[in-house]
């Protein structure tokens, strides 16, 4: 398997290094969600073939048969796997036949490792059969997808290689700056006639508590929030030696004077977005993804579909939203090399009064 090329890095790598160091363990996130990323994964491509196949819960082992696997249109397909975190969905595009999985995203340790991760699951049999591991064409780019536009030419120039014939990204999109001008940037790099697939948050998916908790968060370091996380256990892998609760209810940060000094302002703001939001809500919705992530948009289902409607050269093929889980998914085709895109078609304010991300400069996120 080639190496891992650097061609950028964002400002959240430290985090998502660090996250996905403590998923990859022996057992690590990426045995886990196999199957279930190969079921996501049909379902997305072919929702007909889903329900044939998956509507009688003995047939879930099947994974249905060559005929089926050609309907995905999959087969000998070159993919893009965009902000694709340890790569699940890499490896179930492979079982399915494609061609080759370029992989991208701006955390290194998301993306090494893969070849030992792939011989370990073959070895355990949770790989489909088809997989053929002597030729799998796994290319891996470390690369800040805010400069996706930029970065890619010069990877597909560098590597001589030509457009992407499908995309996809999953639950990232809502993490870059510009999600609207992140779409084109895609569109940019697949070939005419190619499907890009992915999915967001949307409104309601970020409740006001974590806006709060990230209104003090976001002016502090990466180590910082590391630091102040362990001391209650809320990083994995780390036992607390205090209770948030406890620390939080209380108004005067001198009550505990064994805590340490460097937290005291945390302390008093945490003090009070408990008073408004209950320690529950306190203790249980704090998560570190949330505190360290530059951008979690919240995005309009409607102004998505409005936007991507209204640009010459794609073409909206369906969308799927999913309000229990505040998301949605959008299926887009390109249909001409000519893509008419300008800035001012990017609906500005909707992400301005949403989500206020512009707002957060302590950790130099606008580049
Ligand atoms: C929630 S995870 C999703 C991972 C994967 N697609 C999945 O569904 O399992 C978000 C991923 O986006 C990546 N990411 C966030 N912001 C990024 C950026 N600006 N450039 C590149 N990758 C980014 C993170 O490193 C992380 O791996």
């Amino acid at each position: 398997m080639r190496d891992v090329q650097v061609l950028s890095s964002p400002s959240s790598s430290e985090y998502y290094d660090s996250h996905w160091s403590s998923l990859l363990g022996d057992k690590g996130e990426f045995e886990e969600f196999r199957r279930d990323r190969r079921i996501e994964i049909i379902k997305l491509v072919d929702r007909s073939l889903f329900n044939r196949l998956f509507q009688n819960s003995s047939a879930i082992s099947q994974w249905g048969s060559p005929r089926d696997l050609q309907d995905l249109g999959i087969i000998g397909k070159n993919i893009l796997d965009l902000c694709c975190g340890t790569g699940s969905y890499t490896v179930g595009m492979l079982e399915f036949g494609a061609n080759s999985v370029t992989m991208v995203d701006g955390s290194h340790r998301s993306l090494i490792d893969m070849d030992k991760k792939i011989q370990q699951s073959m070895r355990n049999g949770t790989v489909l059969p088809q997989m053929d591991i002597r030729n799998i064409d796994i290319r891996r780019i470390q690369m800040d997808c805010n400069f996706l536009g930029r970065d890619m030419k010069k990877y597909l120039y560098l590597n001589n290689f030509s457009e992407f014939d499908l995309a996809i990204c999953r639950m990232a999109l809502h993490h870059l700056r510009c999600p609207f001008s992140s779409i084109i940037d895609v569109m940019n790099t697949i070939k005419v006639g190619g499907r890009f697939y992915f999915n967001f948050f949307s409104f309601g998916a970020t409740p006001p508590i974590i806006r709060h908790l990230r209104s003090h968060f976001m002016e502090k370091d990466y180590d910082y929030v590391f630091k102040f996380l362990s001391l209650f256990g809320m990083v994995p892998k780390v036992v607390g030696k205090h209770s948030l609760k406890q620390i939080a209810a209380n108004d005067s940060y001198f009550s505990y004077p064994a805590f340490p000094k460097e937290f005291k302002d945390t302390i008093n703001s945490l003090n009070h977005i408990q008073k408004i939001y209950g320690l529950e809500a306190l203790q249980n919705k704090i998560n570190p993804e949330d505190l360290n992530t530059p951008y979690i948009h919240n995005l309009d289902f409607e102004v998505i579909c409005r936007f991507v409607k209204g640009v010459d050269g794609i073409a909206l093929v369906r969308e799927r939203c999913e309000p229990e889980i505040t998301s949605g998914w959008f299926c887009i085709e390109k249909t001409s090399d000519n893509i008419k895109f300008d800035k001012s078609m990017i609906p500005k304010d909707h992400f301005n009064h949403n989500s206020q991300e512009y707002m957060y400069l302590g950790r130099s996120f606008i580049d």
